[in-house]
């Protein structure tokens, strides 16, 4: 059983490559009704976006009450460039076996704007080359850390970490603009369940994970987080898929 975590859809598209290729189930946490039942699993996978180089605190808690079965495990950390220290801490809470990160195309637009198209579909050309290597070592059992860790990766993992959990979740610079037309789809998508439509337009509660789903998958692009996204593109991997 291979869960994952996605916010636009990298690594959605990684945990079901890797199933395909393992003979697996990929099952997305967010819409999880249950625990679930792992009995009978010779592997178990998490695969999730790199937020922060930690794991999302809602992969981490997820993976905190996984039973320990003694199938393989295995964790994969899509990230846009680095990991840090990302893997090592979520294998506290659930100890994994093997531990990759997977570069894919950076979707942080409230830090800086989108690579171009030319290194976007680098980027997941090669990511689905490394699936491949992956999934050989994962049914092989291999124990394997192959993670692109970074400078100053306790720093980051640590402090940096813990303060973007603190502060930079927040739901207040997230508006919709003129363009929103009520039609819903933000609220209907959410992972978190947080956002609901007043009067026809969005309107952000508390809990957030920061996936971005909102903000990039928008139809007409209306949704900003303060004031630096407004000139910046949207991702989603579906509009690179057909490309590759
Ligand atoms: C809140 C947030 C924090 C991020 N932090 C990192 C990071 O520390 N290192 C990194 O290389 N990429 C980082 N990224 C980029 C994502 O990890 C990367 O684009 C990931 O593949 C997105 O996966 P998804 O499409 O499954 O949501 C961050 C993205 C977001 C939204
Ligand atoms: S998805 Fe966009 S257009 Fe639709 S309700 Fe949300 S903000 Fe408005
Ligand atoms: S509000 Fe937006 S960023 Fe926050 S969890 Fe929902 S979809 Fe993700």
């Amino acid at each position: 059983m291979i869960f994952y975590f996605s916010g636009t859809g990298n690594s959605r598209w990684a945990a079901r490559q890797l199933a395909a290729r393992t003979g697996d189930k990929a099952c997305d946490i967010a819409a999880l009704r249950q625990p679930p039942d792992l009995r009978g699993e010779s592997r178990v996978g998490l695969v999730f976006p790199v937020y922060a180089w930690g794991p999302p605190q809602v992969v981490a808690a997820f993976a905190g009450k996984l039973a320990r079965t003694g199938a393989f495990t295995f964790g994969v950390g899509t990230c846009g460039a680095e990991a840090g220290l990302a893997l090592k801490n979520l294998s506290r809470v659930y100890p994994l076996d093997s531990c990759y990160s997977l570069v894919m195309p950076s979707n942080y637009i409230v830090a800086e704007d989108l690579e171009s198209d030319d290194v976007i579909c680098q980027k997941l050309a090669a990511a689905a080359r490394e699936i491949e290597q992956m999934a050989g070592e994962i049914l092989a059992r291999r124990k394997v850390y192959r993670v692109k860790e970074g400078p100053m990766a306790r720093f980051k993992s640590g402090m940096v970490n813990a303060g973007f959990n603190r502060f930079a979740r927040s739901t207040k610079p997230f508006h919709a603009d003129d363009r929103c037309t009520g039609c819903g789809q933000c609220a209907r998508d959410c992972p978190a369940g947080t956002i609901t439509l007043t009067d026809g337009r969005p309107v952000w509660g508390k809990t957030c994970y920061q996936c971005l789903r909102c903000l990039h998958e928008c139809p007409q692009q209306a949704i900003q987080y303060g004031k630096g996204t407004q000139h910046r593109g949207r991702y989603t991997i579906q509009n690179y898929l057909d490309k590759l």
